[in-house]
């Protein structure tokens, strides 16, 4: 039977299990808490002026990302807006949307990233998990072309105010750069991987060994 327009979740996405949510979120943390107290990263506090105590001793981001989501962490695939959102009727209707509903996955977290907006883990889609990504997720102008996936993301934080929307959009920003050809600039080794510095306070840490998290596709109906 198809989905009726009224029983579309808020949004679809794959959900990860606690134990998978809670190392996730540790790494963020030791992540926050490193690139915090970085000589380098001090040096370009000016875009986290709301962190600064005494910048000599340490820019405390975890405070700076208030806007932490509660319980387990997802990945978005599709933003359906209970149905009123563009495209979320065929969305939901497409065949390995139906057929992975419910089911197992393994999510592979290449990365983490932060903005002066947001703090968030960028997830690396297998072929098999691109088919359940949508068609538009991937440019924020109609004109831009990205990878395919190049969007998909657990927000981990947002600073006051800021939606969680915007982290797919910051790691767009990312991405963008990239295919611009700037590889960032590297800063050195930190613990867990390469640390890049993009400028205007956009920093990617390269993780030297992927982490793994198990993840249910579902929908979240608020
Ligand atoms: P997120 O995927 O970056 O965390 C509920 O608001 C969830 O749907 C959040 O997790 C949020 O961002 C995501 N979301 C909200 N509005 C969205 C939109 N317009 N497009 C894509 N994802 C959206």
């Amino acid at each position: 039977p198809s989905l009726e327009k009224e029983f579309l979740p808020m949004y679809f996405g794959w959900f990860l299990s606690k134990r998978s949510s809670e190392i996730l979120r540790k790494a963020g943390q030791a992540f926050l808490d490193e690139l915090g107290s970085l000589k380098a990263f001090k040096k370009e506090s000016k875009y986290f002026a709301s962190a600064i105590e005494d910048p000599k001793i340490k820019i405390d981001l975890t405070s700076y990302f208030v806007k932490r989501p509660p319980g387990v962490l997802h990945c978005t695939t599709k933003y359906t807006d209970f149905g009123k959102a563009a495209g979320a009727e065929e969305y939901a209707q497409q065949e390995a949307v139906k057929a992975s509903y419910g089911k197992g996955f393994t999510l592979a977290i290449s990365a983490l990233f932060v903005t002066t907006k947001t703090v968030g883990a960028r997830v690396e889609l297998s072929e098999q998990q691109l088919l359940l990504w949508p068609g538009d997720a991937d440019k924020i102008l109609p004109a831009e072309s990205l990878p395919r996936g190049s969007r998909a993301h657990v927000t981990l934080g947002c600073a006051n105010s800021v939606e969680a929307v915007q982290t797919g959009l910051d790691l767009l920003e990312f991405v963008k750069l990239e295919k611009a050809g700037n590889k960032g600039e590297e800063v050195g080794e930190i613990g867990g991987g390469k640390l890049l510095y993009f400028g205007n306070g956009m920093w990617m840490l390269i993780l030297s060994k992927k982490i793994d998290v198990k993840a249910i596709f579902s929908g979240y109906y608020g």
